[in-house]
């Protein structure tokens, strides 16, 4: 198992155009672009360990992938039954969206996943699914991987889902493009919209109103994707935060995707008192930009709205929460429980080992803003627990333990933070 040292930093003016692309957009990139007829360019795809699992699985079940290092183009030729388990590592993304996908599809069909992933519940996307036809299976009555998939008709849909989640939009809407008649997906509150946009962009029909989407059965195939990724927003964040607690410090990011699904925790950033700007330079499929963070001292903030657009972003929001004055709270957010560790007791658990109070409940916590101390902390797999508490070693240092999951979503994750401070591993 291995382990970082972070050093505390001084100051540092860090600017990036290459932090990991989005790894939403990557993921939702290979699977659409099975649905496309012709040849899909898809450039800056993420390479991390989730998305090229989603890659891989996608030419295991037909698509003819080709990758010059800068450009991966991908041709479908339809789904095809493989004789190979499809192993999606550590990623519920690529998990649920490919039981939307392969739901429909001719053949049999078996999905596993890390043992972090076989612990994540898959009920939220089986059960909808079972309910217009599809055959899906798995361990606990089909909430657990490995699953089994036998591609089935499905029904045309009304589904009201109780759960604010992007991969169960996803899936239902990928199962929707392959059904016998218009769906309506119904969320309590907006999850990120990658998919509308992309399948819109690629000619699909699909209506956007506020909480409602309306998705009707393709007549033909998509239009292939062109594509470059832009950054990914939670990956950036992290050294928002950096520059946000660490004095006369700045964070310039370029080429971020600016969806207003993703970027909530800068601007909860912003309430706490940093100095956030936004410029948006493109648009194509996604509004891109670029974002600039100053440090300036540091208010608590209550956070109880729009969760689903800054859930990946809290466990290092809570970084920012331990180096503010006063209480912060961080309510309706019991979905970290099911993330790729429970992330309400691992950031808990260790920012008490760095010293910080906190309070627990089953959907936050509080933390009492004070002064991180220097500890040794385990990320417990979970990429985003690791790379939030080596983002408070900048400020106290810190021994992280259990590092390899940052390859899950951010490769160069310690190449970029050698850029603000010292690293040892
Ligand atoms: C994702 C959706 C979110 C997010 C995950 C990526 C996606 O999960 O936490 O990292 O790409 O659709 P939920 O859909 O479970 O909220």
């Amino acid at each position: 198992m291995m382990s970082a040292k972070v050093f505390p930093a001084v100051s540092f003016d860090f600017k990036s155009d290459a932090i990991a692309p989005d790894k939403s957009i990557s993921h939702r990139c290979a699977m659409f672009a099975v649905l496309a007829e012709g040849e899909s360019r898809i450039e800056n795809f993420l390479r991390a360990e989730d998305t090229l699992n989603t890659l891989n699985i996608v030419g295991q079940l037909g698509a003819d992938i080709h990758d010059d290092g800068k450009v991966i183009t991908i041709i479908s030729h339809g789904i095809h039954e493989t004789s190979e388990i499809l192993d999606c590592g550590n990623s519920g993304t690529g998990m649920r969206l490919f039981c939307g996908l392969l739901s429909s599809a001719e053949g049999h069909f078996i999905l596993t996943g890390d043992e972090y992933l076989k612990r994540r519940p898959m009920k939220r996307v089986t059960q909808p699914l079972r309910n217009i036809g599809a055959q899906l299976d798995g361990r606990n009555n089909g909430d657990l991987a490995p699953l089994s998939i036998r591609g089935a008709s499905l029904k045309a849909f009304s589904y009201e889902s109780k759960v604010a989640s992007a991969q169960v939009k996803s899936a239902m809407i990928l199962a929707a493009l392959r059904s016998d008649g218009m769906c309506t997906f119904r969320e309590p509150e907006l999850s990120r919209d990658h998919t509308e946009r992309m399948l819109l962009g690629m000619g699909a029909h699909i209506e956007c109103n506020a909480l409602e989407t309306k998705i009707w059965p393709l007549e033909k195939p998509l239009t292939p994707l062109s594509i470059r990724v832009p950054a990914d927003p939670s990956s950036a964040f992290f050294f928002a935060v950096a520059a946000a607690i660490t004095p006369n410090s700045s964070t310039v990011i370029e080429g971020v995707t600016l969806n207003p699904t993703r970027i909530e925790a800068f601007k909860v950033l912003e309430r706490m008192g940093a100095n956030i700007t936004y410029t948006i330079t493109s648009e194509k499929y996604e509004p891109i930009g670029s974002i600039t963070v100053k440090y300036a001292p540091l208010k608590a903030v209550v956070v109880s709205e729009n969760i689903a657009w800054l859930i990946d972003e809290l466990p290092v929001l809570s970084i920012a929460m331990a180096c503010a004055e006063g209480k912060s709270l961080i309510q309706n957010a019991q979905e970290l429980r099911v993330k790729e560790s429970d992330r309400i007791k691992t950031v808990v658990d260790n920012l008490n080992l760095c010293g910080i109070q906190t309070e627990e409940f089953s959907d936050g916590y509080a933390v009492m803003g004070g002064t991180l101390h220097s500890a040794r902390v385990n990320s417990h797999g979970d990429h985003r627990i690791a790379m939030s508490f080596c983002i408070a070693g900048i400020r106290c240092g810190m021994e992280v333990e259990d590092i390899e999951c940052i390859n899950t979503s951010f490769p160069n994750f310690f190449a970029l933070l050698a850029q603000c401070t010292k690293v040892n591993r």
